[in-house]
């Protein structure tokens, strides 16, 4: 995938406001999920076994479907399009961080599936780093070891099979940077400020903090709800800073995607 951001020119705009978000959210769900198994759409059916995990994710990463279901949903969908939008903002933001944080360089991902993303920035920062990823999903793991190979990053990642909301057990040494991209909208608000809180009691003064929110405007929340079964939380940037800010967090700088429904936020662990 190259560096380049996706945007949607007005055709495509138009298209989207007047035919597809209209069909996608108000036809029938049986019909639509009727298609999408007739077209055997992999999209789908990763979701439908579990809904936001990371293989719907790679799905739209890798960018090359061979479902013409999947190629609709992942070349024609503004959720996949700022998803990928998401994946290069952030990690470009994390290799700034590595570069210029401490070292020994250690990142905690929280939620990381198979750490598609630090894995990118670890392999364009200057300096080296290690990061441990968790996720509820060990299955997510072989194909994250296959990647840090691609990498040449191997010995510098582990995998941790755990529940982030037991973030607690898994602080063995203090994080140089934590990252927590894909799992808020999967949170509610007490978990959230929870886990930042034994976060933040660990982390040194200063160490940053990088999390994303998401916005309806993806325009499918319906369709995701209805038919994916994707129940995801949109919070406003204020909204996700507030939790964090609960929990000792600041100095926040917002950084957004072209397509207005990412925005990547970096903060930092306040002095006590
Ligand atoms: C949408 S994927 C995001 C993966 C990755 N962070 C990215 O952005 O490419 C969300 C991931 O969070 C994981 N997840 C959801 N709830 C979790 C929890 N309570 N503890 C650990 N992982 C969780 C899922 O298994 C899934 O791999």
């Amino acid at each position: 995938m190259d560096d380049r951001f996706e945007r949607l020119g007005l055709t495509r705009r138009l298209l989207k406001g007047l035919v597809t978000d209209p069909v996608s959210n108000y036809l029938p769900a049986e019909w639509l999920k009727g298609l999408l198994r007739y077209g055997k759409s992999e999209m789908a059916a990763a979701n439908w076994a579990d809904p936001g995990g990371w293989r719907s994710m790679v799905i739209s990463y890798e960018g090359n479907p061979a479902q013409i279901a999947d190629k609709i949903l992942v070349h024609g969908g503004t959720l996949s399009m700022a998803l990928r939008n998401r994946l290069r903002l952030a990690s470009r933001l994390l290799t700034g961080l590595i570069n210029t944080a401490e070292p020994p360089v250690h990142v905690l991902c929280l939620g990381a599936g198979p750490g598609s993303i630090i894995l990118r920035a670890m392999a364009a920062a200057d300096v080296p780093c290690e990061a441990t990823m968790v996720d509820l999903n060990g299955d997510a793991f072989e194909y994250g070891r296959d990647l840090a190979r691609r990498y040449n990053l191997s010995d510098r990642v582990r995998y941790i099979q755990g529940d982030v909301r037991d973030v607690g057990k898994m602080l063995d040494s203090p994080p140089s940077l934590v990252k927590m991209i894909g799992i808020c909208e999967y949170l509610q608000d007490e978990q959230i400020v929870e886990i930042a809180v034994r976060l933040a009691e660990a982390m040194p003064p200063g160490a940053p903090i990088v999390m994303n929110n998401i916005t309806l405007r993806h325009g499918s929340d319906r369709f995701c709800r209805r038919v994916l079964g994707l129940h995801m939380r949109h919070r406003s940037v204020e909204q996700l800073t507030a939790l964090a800010g609960m929990a000792g967090f600041g100095r926040f700088s917002v950084h957004d995607e072209p397509l207005g429904v990412y925005s990547v936020i970096v903060g930092h662990r306040l002095e006590a």
